[in-house]
């Protein structure tokens, strides 16, 4: 079954089951400082699991784009992945196990869906500990649906407890595994989880039962959720019966491609790594780039897990005697695998091909030196320490993982925490740093973030209002501290304009005005002249917020009931971050 077919079919099993199908989100989380990237497609519902209404309704199934840096060090092995897609189903305080555990069987294995032989199938529940009792409830379904007890695992939390990061709706999860006959079990005690490839792992769900706080102590949800996730390039490779998502449809093309490029004839298992490596890093960095917020290669940020997947990606080209310009060649395959889907991608292609072409130069002329210095670095001190590797980073471009990555192939062991302590040091005092970007896990709904997302709809206003419709937001973030406008203008703001802005909008505070929030067609919303930062991240039926009759915008908040707790407005700083695009912080102050 192709990789299209596998989508369609799962959306069409989930619709005939009550689901509404939701369009996949952006890979940049909306107002969530914690993270980089969407990495499940539980993550822009996290307010919908904590309890809020979602307009789609309580069952909704989706395809989500989803990038996670985590699994780089295993990219090259038969599943792991940093760009991936993941299918899933959500019931929002509706179904519970068992009707979750009874789908999914029934989709895996019913001749109509996917057809997988069942004795081929084992799952893993969770094991209990102090937290959460043990799962017999899953187990008691998975045995009526037919899974014999040897084919059942009861596992920790490790490996059968699912959280998105640190905090937020968490609970059990019960996994499923496809077995693979031409990978033999690595010995007596291989079993689902292990890394040996004959387990995979294609199906997670997880019954969302708790919220975790900062604190970590674990509280019961007002509602219980499922939450579930299916990898497409991994089931895709199950369906097809090859033994790597490299050899399905999602990675032939590109691997054809470098191979023919590097005119190499035949290839090590080396080698052949170095191949998956690229392919994968070239599609992760061309997918993060196709987000229309037009994020290239940088020193921060998203920005920066793009550079350092496509100068890791140069590296490995060299070592295959790829030439120049391989990247752009490998556009034109992921926009037309991707193009249909993710409407996005061929949107911004020539965008990604500047920045494809100009990162490969700009790290080209410095990627000779940048190895020689490494190697007298090495030569005379045997080591690599911190402050080498800043060196490296700074003067020629070597992102930190490549350093680390080159030390290893010389056998050296670094101390990855002092190393990055002292990185992250040097970087701080060099203002590049990207301000705990690194930590993980999801930003709660804090009151200071929540009054900030209320504050940035009545900026996006306000800068209309002065400067003129053609102010559209370009992206967004806050943290508890402070929130951060981009949107397309020309030119920074003059101070008056700063003046004329703030005083709108702590005009608006001062009337303490109701922000309300409604449910409409995305049409229907448009028409009554609502702001729309997205398209694609809108389904049908969307949720819209007004201040008065001040703002109207698309969001699904959460906000402030009315402005007057907000305090008092105050842009803090402004820049031009790009041709046309403008950045501004802004703050907001206690009045007393
Ligand atoms: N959120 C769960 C996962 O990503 C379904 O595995």
């Amino acid at each position: 079954m192709k990789i299209s077919e596998l989508r369609s079919i799962y959306l069409k099993f989930f619709k005939e089951k009550g689901h509404s199908v939701i369009a996949s989100a952006s890979l940049f989380p909306e107002d969530d400082p914690s993270v980089l990237f969407t990495s499940a497609g539980m993550h822009p519902l996290v307010p919908y699991l904590l309890g809020q209404t979602h307009p789609e309704g309580i069952r909704l199934t989706n395809v989500q784009k989803c990038i996670r840096t985590t699994d780089i060090e295993d990219v090259g092995d038969t599943t792991h992945l940093t760009f991936f897609e993941m299918l899933g189903n959500w019931s929002l305080g509706d179904y519970w196990k068992k009707e979750a555990i009874t789908w999914s069987y029934e989709f895996l294995t019913s001749k109509k869906w996917l057809g997988f032989d069942p004795n081929k199938l084992s799952v893993t529940i969770f094991a209990g500990d102090e937290d959460s009792p043990r799962d017999d409830e899953a187990a008691e379904v998975w045995k009526s649906v037919g899974i014999p007890d040897e084919r059942i695992y009861f596992l920790g939390k490790e490996d059968n407890w699912w959280i998105a990061g640190n905090s937020g709706p968490c609970g059990p999860c019960s996994e499923m595994f496809i077995e693979v006959d031409e990978i033999p079990k690595c010995g007596p005690d291989c079993r689902p989880g292990c890394h040996c490839g004959h387990f995979v792992e294609v199906w997670n769900d997880v019954f969302m039962m708790y919220n975790k706080s900062e604190d970590g102590k674990y509280t019961p949800l007002k509602q219980q959720s499922i939450d579930t996730g299916m990898g497409v390039e991994r089931t895709a490779a199950m369906l097809q019966g090859v033994p790597s998502v490299f050899d399905t449809e999602a990675f032939i093309p590109l691997i054809e491609k470098i191979k023919e490029l590097s005119s190499m004839e035949e290839f090590s298992k080396e080698e052949d790594t170095q191949i998956r490596i690229i392919a994968d890093h070239v599609r992760s960095a061309i997918m993060i780039m196709a987000d229309d917020r037009q994020v290239g290669p940088s020193n921060v940020e998203q920005g920066y897990i793009v550079r350092r997947l496509l100068r890791k990606a140069i590296h490995s080209a060299d070592r295959l005697n790829i030439g120049t310009g391989f990247m752009i060649e490998l556009t034109d395959l992921v926009v037309d695998m991707f193009k249909d889907v993710y409407k996005e991608v061929e949107r911004n292609q020539e965008f990604i091909v500047k920045n494809l072409k100009a990162e490969e130069e700009k790290f080209r002329k410095t990627l000779t030196k940048a190895l020689r210095r490494f190697d007298r670095i090495f030569q005379e001190s045997n080591t690599i320490t911190g402050q080498d590797a800043f060196l490296l980073f700074t003067s020629f471009g070597l992102p930190l993982e490549m350093t680390r990555d080159l030390a290893e192939e010389r056998g050296i062991a670094i101390d990855m925490e002092q190393f990055t302590k002292q990185f992250e040091e040097h970087r701080e005092k060099s203002r590049t740093a990207t301000q705990g970007k690194f930590k993980g896990g999801l930003a709660d709904h804090s009151e200071e973030i929540t009054k900030l997302h209320t504050a940035t709809h009545l900026l996006q206003t306000a800068l209309r209002k002065v400067l003129g419709k053609e102010v559209t937001q370009n992206g967004s973030n806050i943290t508890d501290e402070r929130l951060r406008f981009d949107f397309t203008f020309s030119r920074k703001l003059t101070p008056d304009e700063v003046e004329q802005v703030e005083k709108m909008i702590n005009d608006v505070i001062a009337q303490d005005i109701a922000v309300e929030q409604s449910f409409m067609k995305y049409d229907d919303a448009i028409a009554k002249g609502a702001l729309a930062f997205f398209k694609e991240n809108y389904g049908e039926e969307v949720s819209v917020y007004n201040i008065g009759e001040f703002s109207l915008e698309l969001c699904g908040g959460p906000h402030v009931k009315s402005t007057a707790v907000l305090g008092k407005f105050r842009i803090a700083k402004q820049k031009k971050i790009g041709a046309g695009i403008v950045r501004i912080r802004a703050v907001l102050e206690s009045n007393s």
